[in-house]
């Protein structure tokens, strides 16, 4: 695996992280244990810093997965704020479903059951801040219906666009070529665009965020 930050770095900015609540430190614990790719803990504590600067009223996620963070953001919203998550996988909205239910949050979090690039072209209400983190090889479809349903000012927040370190490396293994490649075009492609001020932070996986101007 190729580093993002240094490995020392990383282990000294986890030994100031505060232990977390007990949901959250069981989903870690699960995600881990049956490798289910979820954000990263200091990704979410960006996340979640933005949702308190920003805050959201309309937040649109691309993948659930097990709705760790969705759990993460819904916590953060105002009273009246809502998620909306879509995810494909019927094994892992079981999960997202009973998650959700544990931690009390059945009406925060609307799980939305499908692939997304059939449901957001439904979509019509516009979102303040979207999270997009899905299959790579869907981001840019996805990035294009994200940018249609973001509302002006809105936030955009992209996992996973420094892949494990191979965007930047030049020594990337022959199951990660494909996959590397087209984050590299994705990532070409998002901070060209001229409607989004946007920046990649090498926070987690490589975070992006865009502004839409
Ligand atoms: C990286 S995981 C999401 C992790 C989650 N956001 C978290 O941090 O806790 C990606 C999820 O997206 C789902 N997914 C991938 N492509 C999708 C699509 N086109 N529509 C809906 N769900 C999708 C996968 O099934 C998987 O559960």
């Amino acid at each position: 695996m190729s580093e993002i930050i240094y490995s020392n770095q990383y282990e000294y900015l986890s030994s100031l992280r505060s232990e977390p609540d007990a949901l959250i430190k069981e989903m870690e614990e699960y995600a881990e244990a049956n490798r289910i790719p979820i954000l990263n803990w200091k990704a979410a504590e960006l996340l979640e810093q933005i949702i308190l600067m920003i805050r959201p009223k309309r937040v649109l996620e691309i993948g659930t997965a097990i709705a760790y963070s969705s759990i993460r953001i819904a916590r953060k919203l105002r009273k009246k704020g809502i998620v909306d998550t879509i995810e494909k996988s019927l094994d892992n909205i079981s999960l997202a479903s009973d998650f959700i239910k544990k931690a009390d949050l059945s009406e925060k979090i609307n799980l939305i059951e499908g692939d997304a690039l059939d449901i957001m072209p439904q979509l019509s209400k516009k979102y303040d801040l979207i999270f997009l983190d899905a299959d790579k090889e869907d981001y840019e479809k996805l990035f294009y219906y994200s940018l249609v349903l973001l509302k002006k000012n809105g936030v955009i927040f992209i996992d996973n666009l420094l892949w494990h370190g191979f965007a930047a490396s030049s020594k990337v293994p022959p199951n990660y070529k494909n996959s590397t490649k087209m984050i590299r075009e994705f990532n070409k492609l998002f901070t060209n665009q001229k409607a989004l001020e946007t920046t990649i932070l090498p926070i987690g996986d490589g975070i992006g965020i865009g502004v839409k101007i």
